[in-house]
């Protein structure tokens, strides 16, 4: 029965990365929407995967925030700083979020789980075109920028786009925008829609989606039935070699929608 249920598991795993058109999905039990423990089945998990593709030495790891990935940070442990320097960085600036979702937040908690160290990175995520030019060649900003760049791994969400849009505290005007354009997934602050077609995207300091591309180890965390179609928008203009770790909620959900 172990054995039939693992192969399961694996069959699944493989039908979802070939629909998504990624290197890996790793499917676990259950629906985070309804359990909170799931997520921290995804942190466990990302445990074990870090465990297995950091290399000895140093690494950058860029983390955005969420209440997934502030979950997820709790289930981190020391045994991956064994023969490892890690270093955890915001992937954008944002503090437009509550402080304990913001990835300065989750930074911070991984790097206490794991005992690495971090850089906090404190910058509205909406400022204007004008003072972003600015900030950007700030001292103390632009070494954050530096070490985000040379990350060798990245740790992001998806969101829901009508949740994100509110929660970024968009304007009336940058609001209707995401709405009229149908938007149902968010990342990295940029919203799509379903057909994965950039509707929005949010003035900012950090990674952009397209920097993805030069980032050796991309791993996306995401699960409930409620972010199934956030997931399939956003895989759309995902890299290839993103690593998904998901749950069997929105993965169902996913391979039957056509
Ligand atoms: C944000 C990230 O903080 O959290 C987004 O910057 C991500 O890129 C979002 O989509 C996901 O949030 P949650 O709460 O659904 O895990």
């Amino acid at each position: 029965d172990i054995l039939a249920n693992y192969q399961g598991t694996a069959l699944l795993e493989k039908q979802l990365s070939q629909k998504l058109g990624i290197s890996r999905c790793i499917v676990l039990p259950g629906n985070a929407d309804k359990q909170y423990r799931v997520v921290d089945s995804f942190g466990r998990r990302l445990n074990q995967l870090l465990g297995s593709i950091l290399p000895v030495g140093q690494s950058m790891i860029s983390v955005t925030g969420g209440s997934t990935l502030a979950r997820v940070a709790r289930n981190l442990s020391p045994d991956l700083s064994k023969n490892r320097q890690l270093v955890f960085v915001p992937a954008r600036g944002g503090v437009g979020e509550s402080v304990t979702i913001q990835a300065n937040s989750v930074c911070a908690e991984m790097a206490l789980k794991t005992q690495g160290q971090y850089r906090a990175m404190y910058l509205p995520e909406d400022i204007s075109e004008k003072s972003f030019e600015s900030l950007q060649k700030e001292t103390s900003i632009k070494s954050v920028l530096e070490l985000i760049y040379r990350s060798n791994v990245v740790i992001h969400s998806i969101g829901t786009a009508s949740i994100m849009a509110d929660r970024r505290n968009l304007s009336e005007k940058e609001q209707s925008i995401v709405d009229n354009g149908n938007a149902v997934s968010e990342a990295f602050g940029d919203f799509f829609d379903r057909s994965g077609k950039l509707v929005y995207k949010v003035p900012r300091i950090g990674l952009h989606v397209q920097d993805l591309d030069k980032i050796e180890h991309v791993i996306a965390i995401a699960g409930g039935q409620s972010k199934a179609e956030a997931i399939q928008s956003y895989m759309k203009n995902a890299p290839h070699h993103t690593v998904l770790i998901t749950d069997e909620g929105a993965s169902k959900l996913i391979l039957r929608d056509n």
